[in-house]
């Protein structure tokens, strides 16, 4: 007899074997009693618009985009929403019957996180490490909070460039600019909010860290990793240690599923027992 068809969610990235996103969604999936089922495709630059154009069946619903394929996605997509269009990245795909719609959750994961420090931001200047995908999510929702500057410091420079380029005319009331590396260690130790949106870190037991050895953080200064595992990345204990505010990406990670959940499946997410879910998968390891 025919088995019913479970539908299909899923994550595409590429080296992304840590991920708690299968845990976390499968969580939710089993809390709701849904006939759905979350996996991971670790999925080359090559291969990705064979992928993409694979997601058009009647089974898969969705799924998320993460590192490094935010950006490359968007031209294989069919729509994009207005913030996804705006932040040149897209997390979340919605398979809408053959017709590919890209969004961007990591946004709202991100206002979620900086929601409680709007005041500290507002007026303020605001570091962000990387340039990617994940980058331009944190720039936009930290621009939102109307801070005096956002400074950008990528290794590759060039990216750096093309992303304050876009941002500048998003938002023309805030400064933007490309940081130097030889500017790097006055703006980290200038800066109110300091966001780390590399993966430097990530490797279980890593010590390092995306800014150079020698900063010293203050009490007054928030430092945001958005790594959530190691929940402690060598970076936010360095700042904990210096007495600065910690933030991990653990709110940002929970928020982002939330979204792209109910875009998927147009259900409330059950955050808490998703939440519990992945600080017992941390908790392991
Ligand atoms: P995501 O979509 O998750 O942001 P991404 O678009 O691949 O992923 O971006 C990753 C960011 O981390 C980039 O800014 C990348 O720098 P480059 O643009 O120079 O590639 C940065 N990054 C990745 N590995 C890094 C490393 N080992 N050291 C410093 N920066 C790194």
């Amino acid at each position: 007899m025919a088995q019913p068809q479970h539908t299909l969610l899923g994550i595409i990235g590429h080296n992304i074997s840590y991920t708690l996103s299968p845990a976390m969604h499968n969580e939710a999936i089993r809390v709701l009693h849904l006939p759905c089922v979350y996996g991971v495709f670790d999925v080359e630059h090559d291969f990705l618009p064979g992928v993409i154009s694979a997601l058009c069946t009647e089974h898969f619903r969705g799924v998320n985009v993460t590192i490094p394929h935010k950006e490359a996605v968007i031209p294989l997509l069919d729509t994009l929403s207005p913030e996804a269009r705006a932040l040149g990245a897209v997390n979340t795909i919605i398979n809408n019957g053959g017709v590919l719609a890209g969004e961007n959750t990591d946004v709202d994961g991100v206002r979620a996180t900086l929601r409680p420090h709007a005041e500290a931001i507002r007026g303020e200047s605001v570091l962000v490490l990387g340039a990617g995908g994940a980058s331009r999510a944190v720039v936009y929702a930290a621009a939102e909070c109307g801070p005096r500057s956002i400074g950008v410091y990528n290794r590759n420079e060039a990216r750096a460039q093309q992303l304050t380029a876009a941002f500048r005319e998003l938002f023309p009331a805030v400064s933007f600019a490309v940081i130097a590396p030889d500017a790097l260690t006055r703006a980290v130790e200038d800066a109110a909010v300091v966001v780390n949106t590399t993966p430097v870190g990530i490797q279980p037991g890593s010590t390092a860290v995306p800014v150079p050895g020698h900063v010293r953080f203050s009490s007054k200064q928030i430092i945001f990793d958005i790594i959530y595992i190691p929940s402690q990345t060598a970076l936010l204990r360095k700042a904990a240690a210096d007495g600065a505010t910690a933030i991990n990406g653990l709110e940002m990670f929970i928020q982002q599923g939330a979204r792209s959940f109910t875009l998927w499946t147009g259900l409330p997410f059950p955050a808490d027992e998703a939440r519990e879910c992945v600080r017992r998968e941390l908790g392991k390891r």
